[in-house]
């Protein structure tokens, strides 16, 4: 019986809270948030990984100018283990790679779908936050993963296009998946009045057609310093931390820390993965 209960405690686990960087539209700085905010919560203490999810234009390693030779695509063909792969960013964060041509979780057989699941089990365990970089576009893939989150991030810009995409991807995700809840952060925008019409415009059209809660967590304004840090292949927040963008997202990051811990199945990394995967 004491056995038993050794092997529950050593066994327990800390819930993860998995959040999707979306927004529908190409280049509306998905990439950009789902970094920086993630090294910003590392910055506040979290432990945090970042994965890659623009599985067929991966990037993030190449913003923050970190080499790998191996990626998901090698773990799905089985010739290495998802610990080889993961690379470490600033301040501790850990990074799964993709990589162009991965295939679709979709195609894999189910010994590779047990694989992918116990690996991320077996390195997930010590998680407070696990941020998902997904693609442009509206495809499987990326409503696999949003639907597999606990939390939507969508980010949207003052363009009339992705005002348009992200409400087909929440239309997408609201109708045939269920999800009720976004929250939306304005991105580039010229001032703060920007992002609260931007959200009023996102938020009319959503109340009348859909039925789902949307939650306005601001506004990263436009800063020429995003774009000199990708140049230099750094992070933004560590580049250049005082600029205006760098402060939006620690302030994002401390108001995403408030967030609740899951405390149903949601918050279990092998909950996310079989979701994810299934
Ligand atoms: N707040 C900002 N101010 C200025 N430029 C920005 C800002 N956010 C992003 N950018 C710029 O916009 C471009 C697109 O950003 P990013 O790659 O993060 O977008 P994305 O949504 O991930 O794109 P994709 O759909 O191709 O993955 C980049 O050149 C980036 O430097
Ligand atoms: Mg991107």
């Amino acid at each position: 019986m004491s056995r038993m209960n050794d092997f529950n405690i050593s066994k327990e686990i800390k819930p993860v809270k998995v959040i999707a960087v979306t927004g529908g539209k190409g280049g509306v700085g998905k990439s950009n948030v789902s970094i920086n905010l993630a090294i910003a919560l590392c910055q506040l203490g979290n432990k945090v990984m970042l994965l890659d999810a623009d599985l067929g234009l991966a990037n993030v390693d190449i913003m923050l100018g970190l080499k790998t030779k191996k990626n998901l695509a090698n773990v799905l063909d089985g010739e290495c283990e998802l610990k080889d792969i993961i690379i470490e960013g600033p301040h501790g964060l850990q990074i799964v790679p993709a990589s162009s041509g991965t295939k679709n979780m979709a195609e894999l057989s189910p010994m590779q779908h047990a694989g992918i699941i116990h690996a991320f089990n077996d390195i997930g365990h010590n998680l407070d936050f696990l941020i998902i970089d997904t693609a442009a576009g509206i495809t499987d893939m990326v409503v696999n993963f949003i639907q597999a989150a606990q939390d939507v991030l969508a980010v949207v810009c003052d363009e009339p296009t992705s005002i348009t995409d992200v409400y087909a991807l929440m239309k997408v995700l609201n109708k045939e998946h269920q999800i009720t809840r976004f929250h939306v952060l304005a991105n580039m925008t010229k001032n703060s009045q920007e992002g609260r019409d931007l959200f009023a415009t996102l938020s009319g059209v959503c109340s009348r057609f859909l039925d789902v809660t949307l939650n306005y967590l601001g506004a990263i304004p436009f800063d020429d310093n995003v774009r000199s840090s990708v140049k230099k292949q750094k992070a933004m927040i560590e580049a250049f931390p005082r600029s205006a963008a760098s402060i939006a997202l620690k302030a994002l990051a401390k108001k995403i820390q408030r967030w609740p811990v899951p405390t149903n199945a949601s918050g279990n990394i092998e909950f996310f993965m079989e979701r994810l995967v299934s």
